[in-house]
């Protein structure tokens, strides 16, 4: 497995496997990898020939500065994970190299930038456009594959490649979930043992929209869960939403949907969580 440090290292390494026709998967994450990330490249070795993963904790997408600081960062055990999963390249930039100067580039977002984490997280999106825009730009791939687990990240990528006449295609991954239902994510590391635990609450309660839908129930769901998630008083919830899976318009009513996906953000004392379930009609 080859270390890359430098956008010019990477660039020519990667230029030799495209000259020789090879396909290139693509998989950017921010470190403190989890089996999340491991399925995400293990669909790519798949897919392509070579499969290139790229570790960068990008400053600019974390709204909140202690957020970024506390970030897990545990590079050895990453490099190790990479190299057991069989990746090809790693490609771990420092932020000179990805910033040498500020992007100050703006994408027409739409409505991704106005509702749930766009409304909460103001610019995040701007930003994970950005970075996302700039390792395809290095890594030029064929495919590059995301988590559903960030279903509206998701979204604003395919966007960023409709609006910026990309050829990547992307590849949408299933989420991956802990034995007691929680979506795996770097941030769990920060929780306790007990709010491990308690944080199945989050999965359990999104998993009940189904039964709500068979009685009936829809216009009820959303207060009924808020209700069962902060009456365990370590957690908040931030936002419940329903839309649709393609639009992500607010969804009023099932009937004029195929399919549907509920997006939620929990607080668990400082820690955001954030999760999301998607039924079809
Ligand atoms: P990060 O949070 O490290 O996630 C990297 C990729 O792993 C994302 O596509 C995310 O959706 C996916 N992922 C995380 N947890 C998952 C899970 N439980 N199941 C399946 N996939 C999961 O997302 C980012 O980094 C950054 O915003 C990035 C795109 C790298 C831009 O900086």
């Amino acid at each position: 497995m080859k270390i890359c440090k430098t956008i010019n290292e990477t660039t020519s390494l990667l230029s030799i496997f495209i000259n020789d026709g090879k396909k290139i998967g693509f998989v950017p994450t921010m470190g403190a990898l989890h089996k999340g990330h491991i399925s995400l490249i293990n669909i790519s070795k798949k897919q392509n020939d070579i499969t290139v993963v790229s570790i960068f904790v990008n400053p600019t997408q974390f709204n909140d500065k202690q957020d970024y600081i506390k970030y897990p960062r545990n590079s050895e055990k990453d490099l190790e994970m990479l190299s057991n999963t069989g990746c090809d390249l790693v490609f771990m930039p420092d932020d000179k190299e990805m910033y040498p100067e500020p992007d100050n580039r703006i994408f027409d977002l739409g409505n991704l930038e106005t509702i749930m984490e766009g409304k909460f997280r103001p610019g995040h999106f701007q930003c994970v456009a950005g970075i996302v825009s700039k390792l395809f730009d290095i890594i030029k791939p064929d495919k590059a594959y995301f988590g559903q687990k960030d279903f509206q990240q998701l979204s604003v990528i395919k966007r960023l490649v409709q609006i910026t006449n990309s050829k990547v295609q992307i590849i949408s991954c299933p989420i991956i979930r802990e034995e007691n239902g929680l979506a795996l994510s770097s941030r769990n590391l920060r929780l306790s043992v007990e709010e491990f635990k308690q944080a199945a609450i989050i999965y359990k309660t999104i998993n009940q929209l189904s039964t709500f839908l068979e009685n009936n129930k829809f216009c009820e769901f959303k207060t009924w869960a808020i209700k069962q998630i902060d009456k365990i008083s370590l957690f908040k919830t931030e936002y419940i939403e329903i839309v649709d899976t393609e639009t992500l318009g607010i969804v009023k009513d099932i009937k004029y949907h195929k399919s549907i996906t509920c997006c939620i953000a929990v607080y668990c004392g400082q820690i955001r969580l954030i999760d999301n379930i998607q039924i079809n009609l």
